[in-house]
């Protein structure tokens, strides 16, 4: 057995790979938008049922797999146009190469949490890029809590305390009038809303 060996930062050296990227944008006329969207998304729901699948454990309005195409509707048009700039730009820092056609959104839909409604954890499979854009997000609402790989592992260590190397979870608190992207095979959730308020996300799935 060797001995006297010293593991200090001297005799090892730390490497970080596999980065999660998730990148957040902010639109610059948000307000405006915002209280135009909210009226077009309040129509939507009146006039479209709730999309929530049996199988969900949690409560949640999702116009998901009814109405997931609101980059057809003009009222919807300049968000949906401003999400795929979006994408563009998160694509572009990647180095991630782009069909001639550029990016696609292949759904994009809204879901509305009100006070006790959460969404599991979940991904959006058959897609690359996944957005949320935050029509209301008020203060108290619910964070987006994004997922490691490693934390459905069967087996892990308990951990001393919390650091960046052993972290499993990360939330992020959303803000109004940004969009949050994110690679579409990350696990993520939101937690029950404990507020009053309505939190409202137009969330789309993108392909390059
Ligand atoms: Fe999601």
């Amino acid at each position: 057995m060797l001995t006297g060996t010293q593991h200090t930062d001297q005799h090892r050296s730390l490497q970080l790979i596999f980065p999660t990227v998730v990148e957040r944008y902010a639109l610059s006329e948000a307000e405006t938008v915002n209280r135009d969207l909210e009226q077009s998304i309040k129509a939507l729901s009146d006039r479209t049922p709730n999309g929530r699948l049996d199988g969900y454990s949690c409560d949640i309005y999702t116009t998901y797999g009814v109405e997931e195409r609101l980059y057809d509707y003009p009222e919807f048009m300049r968000i949906t146009d401003w999400m795929v700039s979006c994408f563009a730009a998160y694509a572009h820092r990647m180095s991630y190469a782009t069909s001639p056609q550029g990016i696609r959104l292949t759904q994009c839909w809204v879901n509305i949490y009100q006070r006790g409604f959460a969404h599991e954890i979940h991904t959006h499979p058959n897609n690359i890029l996944s957005g949320v854009y935050y029509v209301k997000a008020p203060p108290g609402c619910s964070e987006i809590i994004f997922h490691a790989p490693q934390a459905f592992s069967s087996m892990r260590a308990d951990c001393r305390n919390d650091s960046g190397l052993n972290q499993l979870s990360h939330a992020i608190q959303p803000q109004e009038g940004e969009m949050i992207i994110f690679n579409s095979a990350i696990k993520h959730n939101v937690p029950p809303s404990e507020i009053d308020d309505e939190r409202i996300i137009i969330s789309a799935n993108a392909l390059l």
